[in-house]
């Protein structure tokens, strides 16, 4: 059941990896546990190797079950091929591992996931690649930052705690004329609300940990590409690794992306209520959502997104000190304090963007905070909200 090309995307997430004929008429894809995988002869062992990454022939490059949800992850970026890791993180150290090398230069945008960050200053550098970490919305203006040594401009649009939503076509633009390549945390936006290939991205990262997976209960990445040399590239790199996708966990996934749709266009309203509540309350000196006037980007994303998800960010008014934010904090019943998003819950986290950032300004000095708006009813969210705010 390959499902019609004319089909929305909606229903291709419904259809996709799925193969009834091959398993006894068994709706879902089974769950293949593999590492050995026999072949009779050595002949068709070593047809098998030379097929590369293309079909099943040990545990680590893939299994049916593994190639499953790849297939649904191409239909939902529009992609020719996938590659699944471990988690978010490791889809972006494979990446960025597959395509740089010692003497290479990396223009990092400073909204990216820390740690991100972290592993350029603790790894790449280590093996001599240079970093230069510029301003989210420098947009054409990353021309003055390239040169000929540079290879990959990585983006995060829109960054997981400043929402400033980056100009990728313009940044795609100049970066491909130089030759150097454009990746994207794509994360935010599932993969269902932007589409990156349309705006120039070479490669695409996400952590299938969010939204896709949905439930907060797995850890896995995904990268995209139309390229058939940057996928060769990117998954020798992955493999080199040793990351293997875990099929328990690759089913899991599959199962999130039957729900994608409706779950996130939930997220996507009940965000919207909860920021615009926010944004109008006295306690708050911003409110940090893409879909918002206000937010860095804001015209971009609606140039190029076609909806938001539930993470946004909130700056508290001066006078409020961290301990007062946390004490809010820690008396909400409905938003556990944690890291991560996109699983059905609401959760909320602190950060102190305005002392971290070094290349451009972070113009809220107020305590921050994180909301990630979960598939509750926003009734109940906002009465939460409301006695937490009491508490400051
Ligand atoms: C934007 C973004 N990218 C990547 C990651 C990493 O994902 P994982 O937690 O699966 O390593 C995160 C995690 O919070 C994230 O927020």
């Amino acid at each position: 059941m390959s499902g019609d090309k004319k089909n929305k995307l909606d229903t291709e997430l419904g259809l996709a990896g799925r193969s009834p004929d091959d398993n006894f008429g068994i709706l879902n894809p089974p769950v293949y546990h593999a590492s050995t995988v026999a072949f009779p002869t050595v002949a068709e062992l070593e047809a098998a190797e030379l097929k590369k990454f293309d079909t099943t022939y040990y545990g680590l490059y893939g299994t049916p079950t593994s190639f499953a949800l790849e297939d649904g992850l191409k239909k939902l970026e529009d992609a020719n091929h996938a590659v699944i890791v471990g988690s978010g993180l490791g889809s972006i150290a494979a990446t960025l591992a597959g395509l740089l090398k010692s003497g290479d230069h990396l223009l990092m945008t400073e909204s990216a996931y820390f740690p991100t960050i972290k592993f350029c200053n603790n790894f790449l550098k280590k093996f001599g690649v240079d970093i230069t970490y510029y301003d989210p919305m420098i947009g054409e203006n990353i021309k003055e930052l390239i040169r000929p040594e540079t290879r990959v401009v990585f983006t995060e649009a829109p960054g997981s705690i400043t929402f400033e939503v980056q100009d990728i076509p313009a940044i795609a633009k100049v970066a491909h004329a130089a030759g150097v390549l454009v990746v994207m945390d794509n994360t935010w936006s599932a993969g269902y609300y932007y589409k990156p290939f349309d705006f120039g991205v070479d490669v695409s990262v996400q952590a299938v940990t969010k939204y896709i997976g949905g439930h907060s209960d797995l850890m896995m990445g995904s990268i995209t590409m139309r390229d058939r040399d940057l996928y060769d590239k990117i998954m020798l790199s992955a493999s080199s690794f040793g990351h293997s996708p875990q099929p328990d966990d690759c089913y899991l996934a599959l199962r999130g992306l039957r729900t994608l749709a409706p779950r996130l266009k939930q997220h996507f309203k009940t965000g919207l209520i909860l920021a615009k509540w926010l944004a109008a309350r006295d306690e708050v000196e911003a409110v940090i959502h893409p879909a918002l006037e206000g937010c860095p980007g804001h015209e971009i994303w609606k140039r190029d997104f076609t909806g938001a998800t539930g993470l946004f960010g909130v700056v508290l008014k001066d006078k409020y000190s961290d301990e007062d934010r946390n004490r809010m904090m820690e008396g909400l019943k409905l938003f556990p304090i944690g890291f991560s998003w996109g699983g059905y819950e609401s959760l909320v986290v602190h950060d102190s963007p305005a002392r971290a950032r070094k290349t451009y300004k972070f113009p809220h000095p107020g305590p921050y905070l994180r909301i990630h708006a979960g598939l509750e009813d926003p009734d109940d969210l906002i009465r939460d909200l409301e006695q937490g705010l009491a508490l400051l």
